[in-house]
């Protein structure tokens, strides 16, 4: 009796999820293994993954575009959270999974399956960001891991796909571990699980080495609308033509690379490298422009807002009641966070140099200091009285005890 008998699986193309295909049927008695596999502007060969699927024994092989979904709903609520786990990781990695849990769960329903599979071990995040999504979205759904199951090393993983006349291309197998979307890339493993280990320039795809970068500075002005990216260097763009192009320049700059120790959410600290030139951008513009048109009260607020939103998105918790109240607030910020900032990138640093806005509330009538100075001064006497007074009370009270 199997587990299931119609299932869709996460499909990349690589050979741990290839392998679940007959391990799915043979192990778990699963009779149809529908691959799913998504466009997140990876830029692979989809075609090719499409008909490896079938190769290795999948009944059907869906190929779906979720680019322009991962932009628009995922990426750019982040961007309007300022999203960046432990102060750093802008989440690339960690907002497609719930996008990917979604495509599973649509496809499931329309092919009638009774589960869903992905191929994440049980060391990770991803497993607990599919199986929690997936549990949110059709808690009817069984969810299979054959890989959290299977205690297979990968020369293992190989020998038993050739058992079933799988046949894997005999390229040198890279010692990393690698996840590629538009929005960046995470890599670890190998060399890397030495946190002293400086990462070799062979990891980097998106950005260049700081020795290749150009010797002059290069300005780029992102234009923001209610806190959405609406154009680059003056010419209206979809967020998704931003990032693309955003990835470029930023990248030949050698800006968005992270190398950090981050706490899983299992429990294990993992040294993580990442590379996500377009949207480190993007977030430090936004949040720039933030603090030229919101209030000082909403500024500081939402920044623990932020905190909270990012760490919820890390662990797994995207379709989650508190994830809805979050976006609710941090949705009503943005009205405002409409302008123009302007970038500097240089030698790996992309420095914000400038921001306008028709929404500032930054007042230069207020804030001068020269002859046209607007602010009354006279009026500081008596606030820092009443300001003070607590502290004053206190600390003659403190002298009276001694
Ligand atoms: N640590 C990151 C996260 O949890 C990235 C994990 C990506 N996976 C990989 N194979 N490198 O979001």
């Amino acid at each position: 009796m199997g587990r299931a008998e119609r299932v869709v699986l996460a499909y990349s193309g690589g050979v741990d999820t290839t392998v679940c295909i007959p391990y799915l049927k043979h192990e778990f008695g699963v009779k149809e293994v529908i691959t799913l596999a998504a466009d997140l502007g990876q830029g692979e060969d989809l075609e090719a993954i499409r008909a490896k699927a079938l190769t290795a024994g999948a009944a059907e092989s869906l190929v779906v575009n979720a680019t322009e979904t991962l932009v628009e709903r995922y990426a750019v609520p982040a961007i309007q959270a300022n999203a960046l786990y432990e102060n750093r990781y802008p989440l690339s990695t960690a907002l497609a999974r719930p996008l990917i849990a979604k495509l599973l769960v649509d496809a499931a329903e329309q092919c009638g399956a009774d589960a869903v599979a992905h191929g994440c071990t049980g060391k990770g995040n991803d497993q607990v960001r599919f199986d929690v999504s997936i549990g949110a979205l059709n808690p009817g759904l069984k969810v299979l891991a054959p890989a959290r199951e299977w205690g297979m090393s990968r020369g293992e993983a190989i020998a038993y796909g050739e058992r079933y006349g799988l046949t894997f291309a005999v390229k040198k197998s890279s010692p990393y571990s690698i996840d590629y979307n538009l929005l960046g890339r995470s890599i670890e493993a190998g060399p890397l699980e030495d946190p002293w280990n400086e990462p070799l320039e062979e990891v980097f795809a998106m950005t260049a080495a700081i020795a290749d970068t150009p010797d002059t500075p290069e300005y780029v002005e992102l234009g923001f609308i209610a806190g959405v990216p609406t154009s680059l260097n003056g010419q209206d763009l979809s967020v998704l033509e931003i990032l693309k192009q955003l990835n470029t320049i930023a990248g030949r700059h050698g800006v968005g690379r992270i190398d950090m120790i981050e706490n899983r959410l299992v429990g294990i600290k993992s040294r993580e490298i990442y590379e996500a030139p377009a949207l480190l951008v993007l977030i430090a513009a936004h949040r720039d422009l933030e603090s030229l048109t919101l209030t000082a009260d909403v500024t500081q607020y939402k920044r623990g807002i932020e905190e909270s939103y990012s760490r919820l998105v890390y662990n797994g918790l995207w379709y989650s009641p508190l994830k809805a109240a979050l976006d609710a607030f941090i949705h009503q910020t943005q009205a405002q966070v409409s302008g123009t900032v302007r970038v500097k990138l240089h030698k790996g640093s992309a420095q914000i140099v400038g921001r306008r806005s028709e929404q500032a509330l930054y007042s230069e009538a207020l804030a001068t200091y020269g002859s046209s100075d607007q602010f009354d001064h006279r009026a500081a006497e008596g606030f820092i009285y009443v300001w003070g007074l607590p502290t004053r009370v206190w600390s003659e009270q403190l002298r009276q005890d001694q």
